[in-house]
């Protein structure tokens, strides 16, 4: 049912934690299995240096989760909070359709982590 990558990032997934200074967190719940996510990005010259995850939620959330923060590590904010969840979900092999949902967290919680910056940056000036 899943690919060999989503097994692996489930079983074996990067940057779990949580970044006590963050410099933006995003917290999104998904309505469709009750499932949270968080994600806390460190910024640097409008670069995501550091990034990590936790989640109450399924397999796949833990997989495309992982698979997203390989992807935005390094990045720039513009390019993080355009990552789809299409592009996370290819990124693993894809995933089951009925497991499709479960990539929104990821995406989303980028996303939300990213705007939580930006706003907290607009309060400051
Ligand atoms: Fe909840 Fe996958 S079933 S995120």
């Amino acid at each position: 049912m899943y690919s060999e990558l989503v097994m692996e990032h489930f079983t074996n997934p990067r940057n779990v934690g949580v970044i006590e200074d963050a410099d933006g967190v995003g917290k999104i719940g998904n309505p469709m299995c009750g499932d949270v996510m968080e994600m806390f990005i460190k910024v640097k010259d409008d670069h995501i240096e550091d990034v990590k995850f936790r989640t109450f939620g399924c397999g796949a959330a833990i997989a495309t989760s992982s698979i997203a923060t390989e992807m935005i590590k390094g990045k720039s904010l513009d390019e993080a909070v355009n990552l789809s969840n299409k592009a996370v979900a290819d990124a693993l092999g894809g995933l089951p359709a009925q497991k499709m949902h479960c990539s929104n967290l990821a995406a989303d919680a980028v996303r939300a982590a990213v705007d939580d910056y930006w706003s907290k940056q607009k309060n400051e000036k």
